[in-house]
């Protein structure tokens, strides 16, 4: 990957099923190290909220954090396309995520994330209408921790999968390119990722996806106490930063990251 990733050719990942390996980050010193080890999509994660700021949830963090966040990852990642959240409550209506996504874009972003599903589509068409790349999220949606109650695993039963898998239909005509699927079961992620021409990039969401992603901190090994079933920490298996993100590459590349064991 020697020019920048653009959003056509992410598409030809899943067209010739090569899978794309995505990770948190949200510096320029790690920005510098994942996109060495072949990371070919920089997630600036509203997570950032967690792991940098040590907030319980991602609901505190602002349009102007995520502007900071991106202008440092900007700064130092030439070649992997940069996926930046819209934090929450910064579009609510398709005038204010337009305002807020490009924002980001000024910053950096090559593309804006936001969460949610049919809900949205008035947001996406927007975006999409003025020319601003889309990433959808399904599944665990963290901005929405306060109604949900808790951080599990979504959609285990008949009716709630056939309406996640709607939702994904109904991004992909709004005009999203790309699709984060979250804690979700891999029988369903993988009708999901064959149902629509849009990649997906799964976490906790089974080996069937066209990408995967990871928070950066839990595969060194350094977020939580007790980490969630699909996080490896593949700082412990090989001993250097470096290696353990250039093993991730190349699990996540092979399939072999996420196995059975990581998998709902
Ligand atoms: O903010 C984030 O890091 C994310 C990933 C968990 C997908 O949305």
């Amino acid at each position: 990957m020697n020019r920048v990733l653009t959003v056509p050719q992410l598409r030809e990942y899943k067209r010739r099923q090569e899978k794309i390996a995505c990770l948190t980050v949200y510096d320029a010193t790690f920005a510098r190290v994942l996109e060495k080890a072949g990371v070919e999509v920089l997630l600036v994660g509203d997570s950032l909220g967690m792991v940098i700021q040590g907030r319980e949830t991602t609901v505190p963090v602002t349009v102007e954090q995520m502007i900071y966040h991106t202008e440092c990852v900007s700064r130092a990642a030439k070649r992997a396309l940069r996926v930046v959240d819209l934090p929450f409550a910064s579009y609510a209506s398709p005038g204010q995520a337009v305002e807020s996504a490009a924002r980001l874009l000024r910053a950096g972003a090559g593309m804006v994330k936001l969460e949610g599903g049919r809900g949205r589509v008035e947001v996406v068409r927007a975006l999409v209408a003025e020319g601003i790349p889309v990433c959808g999220h399904l599944g665990l949606l963290p901005q929405s921790i306060h109604r949900l109650g808790a951080y599990k695993v979504q959609a285990t039963g008949p009716q709630s999968a056939q309406h996640l898998l709607e939702d994904a239909c109904l991004l992909e005509q709004a005009g999203i390119d790309l699709l984060v699927l979250e804690c979700i079961p891999a029988t369903l992620a993988e009708s999901v990722s064959a149902e629509i021409s849009v990649p997906t990039v799964g976490i906790g969401a089974g080996a069937g996806c066209d990408g995967q992603v990871l928070v950066l901190y839990d595969l060194l090994g350094l977020g939580m106490e007790e980490a969630p079933r699909f996080v490896r920490n593949f700082l412990a298996e090989v001993g250097s930063i470096e290696a353990a993100v250039a093993a991730y590459v190349q699990a996540v590349k092979e399939g072999s990251f996420p196995a059975a064991e990581h998998t709902y």
